[in-house]
């Protein structure tokens, strides 16, 4: 007779072979015949592991340490790999990261039942390193030590990212592999900067302190270079601060300064002084240049970002088109592509701040054919009458409001691109879709985010009966 394996408790320590990692970068396998995931590990480790939860469908724990290594797996190349937690791949090869990645978007059609014979193959990064254009610092007066840190190292200030979890406590970085080229000589030199002038950081706590983010952008084929600081208050120090860092730096054409006095962790501010060149970077993208604030959305990685689009472009077939719609449009990216081969292009988009970059846009590339319009979605689209010959959406990872799914199939579009950072939501999405008609006829990965679970996922759908 079998017997059901006792199942062990939390606190206790088990060897798990772990098989696979799901979409939320947690390693899967099973200890002593129980299904287990943990919060790292690569396909075909073994690990000693600590239980640490016991939920009804899972046993959670955290790795202690990998006895024997998966075939796919290489050396992390960042010191903080494990308590960052910003890049959970970095250990598995980038050839075996795709294949992962792409077997989550064909488990997330399976799941939602949406018919298609295969995922394409991901797109991937030629150089899958420093390709971040963008990247937003914290100022934590809380340091996040990690375990192998000698003592005696400085406990309250920190530059860098929250450690896993910790709204409070922040993991200063020396290293960061995803970060554009040079961006952390501005990262080393800020924090020293601070130090020196003993500028306080940012206490999550008692909301205290001085700084609190540091953002850097990069224009990558523009060679333009912008920092964003923020701080809870104004004051001789750290104008002093500004103009020193402003000094160090010939390298950025522009810098900017944003008080947020408010409690919430966000890299925003009420007031934004310029301090140094015009307050903006611009960057291409498949030769139409875009304007980037400090505070717009912008996709992370150039190169990438150019690819993805030119999957959209070539899925969209909209050449020679009458009136194209790009639902969740930002600051007008897909829009203004296509603008260069349709009649009309009109971009809805929730953020007044993105519309009013998408019209600046649009003059600066001397682009007439393409409107926008400001609102929610769920209510703006109750106004479209005309049906699009070729409708995109790329909506945000939450997914597309009801509401616009169920207009979009009123208006019956024949072709529809849905861009997806999300294959879940996007998944749900095209149930609906699909269900109302439409074929799912391809889909087309590209990865914008290499050594983290996230990818972009270009869906076509055309519609099969009237
Ligand atoms: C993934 S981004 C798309 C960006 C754009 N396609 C690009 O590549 O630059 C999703 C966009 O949807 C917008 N958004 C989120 N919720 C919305 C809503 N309810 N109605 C309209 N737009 C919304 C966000 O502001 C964001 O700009």
């Amino acid at each position: 007779m079998d017997t059901v394996a006792r199942r062990p408790k939390k606190g206790e320590e088990v060897e798990v072979a772990v098989e696979t990692i799901d979409r939320r970068g947690r390693a899967l396998g099973e200890a002593e015949g129980h299904p287990i995931a943990l919060t790292r590990g690569i396909p075909g480790d073994l690990v000693r592991a600590r239980v640490t939860k016991r939920r009804r469908a899972e046993l959670q724990g955290v790795p202690l340490e990998v006895l024997e290594h998966g075939p796919d797996h290489v050396d992390a190349r960042c010191a903080h790999a494990v308590s960052c937690g910003g890049c959970r791949f970095q250990d598995l090869a980038y050839e075996a990261q795709l294949e992962l990645l792409r077997g989550h978007i064909s488990q997330a059609l399976e799941g939602a039942f949406v018919p298609l014979s295969e995922v394409d193959p991901v797109i991937g990064c030629p150089e899958p390193w420093n390709y971040r254009n963008k990247m937003e610092l914290s100022f934590g007066a809380i340091r996040w030590v990690e375990e192998d840190e000698p003592e005696g190292v400085d406990r309250d200030f920190a530059l860098g990212f929250h450690a896993p979890g910790r709204f409070d406590r922040v993991l200063d970085v020396g290293e960061c592999h995803l970060l554009f080229e040079g961006g952390m000589e501005l990262v080393t030199s800020a924090r020293a900067l601070a130090k020196e002038l003993q500028l306080t950081a940012w206490n999550q706590h008692t909301h205290e302190g001085c700084l609190r983010h540091l953002v850097l952008r990069r224009g990558v084929h523009t060679d333009e270079t912008l920092a964003y600081v923020v701080t809870s208050r104004n004051g001789e120090d750290v104008e002093e601060f500004l103009a020193r860092f402003s000094e160090l730096h010939p390298e950025l054409t522009t810098l900017v300064h944003g008080v947020n006095p408010g409690v919430a962790d966000v890299a925003t501010a009420e007031e934004r002084q310029v301090i140094k060149g015009p307050g903006w970077i611009t960057e291409r993208l498949l030769g139409v240049e875009f304007r980037i604030s400090p505070e717009s959305f912008f996709q992370t990685n150039t190169l990438q970002a150019e690819r993805l689009f030119e999957v959209v472009l070539e899925e969209a077939a909209a050449e020679g088109a009458g009136l194209v719609h790009d639902l969740y449009c930002g600051a007008g990216s897909i829009s203004l592509l296509l603008a260069r081969s349709v009649d009309r292009v009109t971009g809805f988009e929730l953020s007044r701040e993105a519309v009013a970059d998408a019209e600046a846009n649009a003059l600066r590339n001397q682009i007439t054919n393409a409107d926008f319009v400001a609102g929610d979605l769920a209510e703006t689209i109750a106004g479209v009458t005309e049906c699009p010959d070729v409708l995109v959406c790329d909506p945000p990872r939450s997914g597309m409001h009801e509401k616009v799914v169920e207009r979009v199939i009123e208006l019956g579009p024949s072709r529809i691109v849905h861009v997806s950072c999300n294959a879940h939501t996007a998944a749900r999405d095209l149930a609906r879709l699909v269900h109302h008609g439409y074929d799912l006829v391809r889909a087309r990965p590209v990865d914008l985010f290499p050594h983290t679970p996230h990818v972009e996922c270009v869906f076509t759908l055309e519609r099969s009966s009237l």
